[in-house]
């Protein structure tokens, strides 16, 4: 018997965005399985050479995963623990992981360590700073972009780190609570981060719906949140998760003042500018939470996951500075940095 036969009626999947365009052979069967139309065989996942930037792979990771969100309005509710589309989505997270593993490798440290290296890693300016490039030099239309591609995360923004909090105890349980309760505006639904975002899109003249321009995201930008929804999705990398979140946290002060001060400069009144602006204030406090009393709460209690919290710190730096390479390798080159074949005027005419 299945679960869904005990309800009296079939749960109707009314709720969330459509399926997008597909983006090669993965998506191809992935969304045709999603819709019930003939699919064939599952289609086997070969090694691929960037993972991470894999228009495919980093589609169908995030479609996978958005069944555990807020679904598809096209798929039925209940394929979120289908074991064909779970069986695909370990071949992508392999894939992924591994890629992730390659690069950075796993580090050996000890739990005493390991707040300094996190310390370092967000200390460390690395390579060149969007936030930098946006406040001093972004058109609007390069901040409306922007604004696009982080939609799929900040449209949801929390989300997937709230997976850590059934996986924890003790301090760091309660410091993640903490945390988790300011980016859901303490409880004031206008206040909630993603609603604040949603407000940003509005101001700028764009469309705040959930989901209205996956197909305008490409891989590169899919990745920095497929990639926490990974360790949130797997209790195995909760390590890797509560890193990833206390070097967000620790380095946002500065990136979000910045693109404050350039949505004052392209003239984006005060609802616009809330959403980064909150955060300058929140996150002076949620970085000391996150590594005084999350981070070395769970390294108290466990203290084998050191190399797993910096694993999703460094994890964290190499996808957004592949993100930020991607953006601002296209803004020079005269180009957009939405998906290949979508121009601005896509844009306009999606939220007109
Ligand atoms: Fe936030
Ligand atoms: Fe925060």
């Amino acid at each position: 018997m299945s679960i869904t036969s005990l309800a009296p009626e079939r749960a109707a999947p009314v709720a969330g965005p459509s399926l997008p365009h597909p983006r090669g052979h993965l998506t191809r069967w992935l969304f045709a399985y999603l819709r019930g139309e003939p699919s064939g065989p599952r289609p086997a996942v070969a090694a691929i050479g960037d993972a991470g930037r894999d228009e495919d792979l980093q589609l169908a990771l995030y479609c996978c995963y958005e069944l555990h969100y807020r679904g598809f309005c096209d798929v039925d509710p209940d394929l979120e623990w289908d074991p064909e589309v779970l069986a695909l989505r370990r071949g992508l997270e392999y894939c992924f992981v591994d890629a992730l593993l390659r690069l950075r490798g796993v580090a050996t440290i000890t739990p005493e360590a390991t707040e300094a290296r996190l310390l370092a890693m967000a200390n460390d300016g690395g390579g060149p700073s969007l936030s930098e490039f946006v406040r001093a030099a972004a058109d609007v239309e390069q901040v409306r972009e922007l604004c696009i591609l982080r939609s799929a995360y900040q449209l949801k923004e929390a989300d997937p780190h709230t997976w850590a909090i059934p996986r924890l105890h003790g301090e760091a349980k309660a410091a993640t609570v903490e945390i988790q309760a300011d980016e859901y505006g303490g409880g004031h639904a206008p206040s909630m981060h993603g609603a604040l975002f949603a407000d940003t899109m509005r101001e700028l003249g764009l469309d705040p719906t959930y989901g209205a321009y996956l197909d305008l995201i490409p891989g590169v930008t899919l990745a920095t949140t497929n990639l926490i929804s990974l360790f949130g999705l797997h209790r195995r990398w909760r390590g890797a998760l509560v890193g990833h979140l206390a070097l967000f946290e620790m380095t946002s002060v500065g990136p979000m003042g910045r693109y404050a001060d350039a949505l004052a400069r392209l003239g984006v009144g005060p609802a616009g500018r809330r959403f980064y602006e909150v955060h300058v204030e929140a996150d002076q406090e949620h970085q000391h939470i996150a590594l005084e009393r999350m981070v070395r709460g769970l390294l108290r209690s466990e203290p084998q996951l050191a190399a797993d919290v910096v694993f999703g710190a460094a994890a964290l730096t190499e996808v957004e500075g592949r993100f930020t390479e991607h953006v601002l390798g296209r803004w020079r080159a005269g180009r957009s940095s939405l998906l290949a074949g979508q121009r601005l005027e896509g844009v306009r005419a999606l939220s007109a």
